[in-house]
């Protein structure tokens, strides 16, 4: 293969300018042309694409979102835009594209493959709920960019000993809130995961309560049903005790990418093009116990997410 498109899609992650950075580099130094197609499949079905040279990698490594924008497609559900994206791919001579980005990309990403287009998908997402891979690109920055953000809130909840549910972003995946819920010592982590009853979460913090804690951290994942607001009202009633809840939404997402992510992005943003390169087939890079993987992309895209229980569990001994 010559000559090969990179693209993000879906929400942006920090660590996806480190993989775009890999790609562009490991291509050009395989003796390949690199070009950018901007917001994801939108740009793709609109043609907005740039050939990238070696610098365009420059000053990017450490910086959050994406140099190429990024878009959530509903056009690119259809069929005939699909057909028309690789007929756009095709006018640029454009023989195989990098995908950055979560589930719904790689979807967009396999119905491209099976139009005949190699494909390889690397999981850019602050989710961490792409079953073929322990880690996706993000996830370590947006533990840790949470992690901080909970400590921040401890402060206040401790002076004004409240009890604060802080809701962390995941889609329909616990992973963040369970990860950032443990490292920032949350007594109740809620996850979709996981059915909990109120009643539950209520007893957690009147024990914590009875046992002298001034203040209660709730760490509940956005997709739990229940309403965080809503959660507040209920555990004011049944506790006897101040209670606010936090959305940190966007906050998450934004911010430099930690070594852990770079790292990741460099190695599998590396891997893409050499699989390109070598006319590899449609894949998706991953990393498992360390080791950076290239799945069959139809396999990738069946495999489900486990989560954690025995982590979930454990949270729930040390809180
Ligand atoms: O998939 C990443 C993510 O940040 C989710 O955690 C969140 O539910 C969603 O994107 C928000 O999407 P949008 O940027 O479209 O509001």
């Amino acid at each position: 293969m010559k000559r090969i498109g990179v693209l993000t899609s879906g929400g942006d992650a920090p660590g996806m300018n480190a993989a775009i950075r890999a790609v562009v580099r490991a291509g050009i130094n395989l003796g390949m042309e690199v070009f950018g197609i901007f917001r994801g499949y939108e740009g793709l079905i609109d043609g907005d694409i740039k050939q990238l040279d070696w610098s365009s990698g420059g000053d990017i490594l450490h910086r959050g979102g994406t140099i190429l924008k990024t878009a959530r497609s509903t056009r690119f559900m259809e069929k005939k835009w699909q057909q028309h994206a690789l007929s756009i791919l095709d006018a640029y001579g454009i023989e195989g594209l990098v995908v950055i980005g979560g589930e719904g990309s790689m979807r967009g990403a396999y119905e491209l493959s099976q139009l005949g287009l190699p494909v390889v998908v690397l999981p850019g997402t602050i989710d961490n709920d792409m079953g073929y891979t322990d880690l996706t690109i993000g996830f370590d920055t947006a533990v840790n960019t949470t992690l901080s953000l909970i400590g921040n809130i401890r402060d206040t909840s401790s002076s004004h000993e409240r009890t604060t549910i802080i809701e962390v972003m995941g889609r329909h995946c616990g992973d963040l809130a369970l990860h950032a819920g443990i490292g920032g010592g949350a007594d109740v982590i809620m996850v979709p995961e996981v059915p909990q009853d109120i009643n539950e979460v209520c007893r957690k913090v009147l024990r914590g309560q009875a046992s002298g804690k001034v203040h209660s951290i709730i760490v509940k994942a956005e997709g739990v049903e229940l309403e965080s607001a809503k959660l507040a009202e209920i555990l004011e009633e049944m506790t006897g005790r101040e209670a606010r809840a936090v959305v940190l939404g966007y906050i998450q997402r934004g911010g430099s990418p930690t070594e852990a992510d770079r790292r990741l992005a460099s190695l599998s943003g590396a891997k893409a093009a050499e699989l390109l390169y070598n006319d590899a087939g449609s894949r998706a890079v991953g990393v498992v116990n360390g080791e950076i993987t290239a799945v069959d992309l139809e396999k990738a895209i069946n495999m489900k997410r486990e989560f954690d229980m025995d982590m979930y569990k454990l949270a729930g001994i040390l809180s």
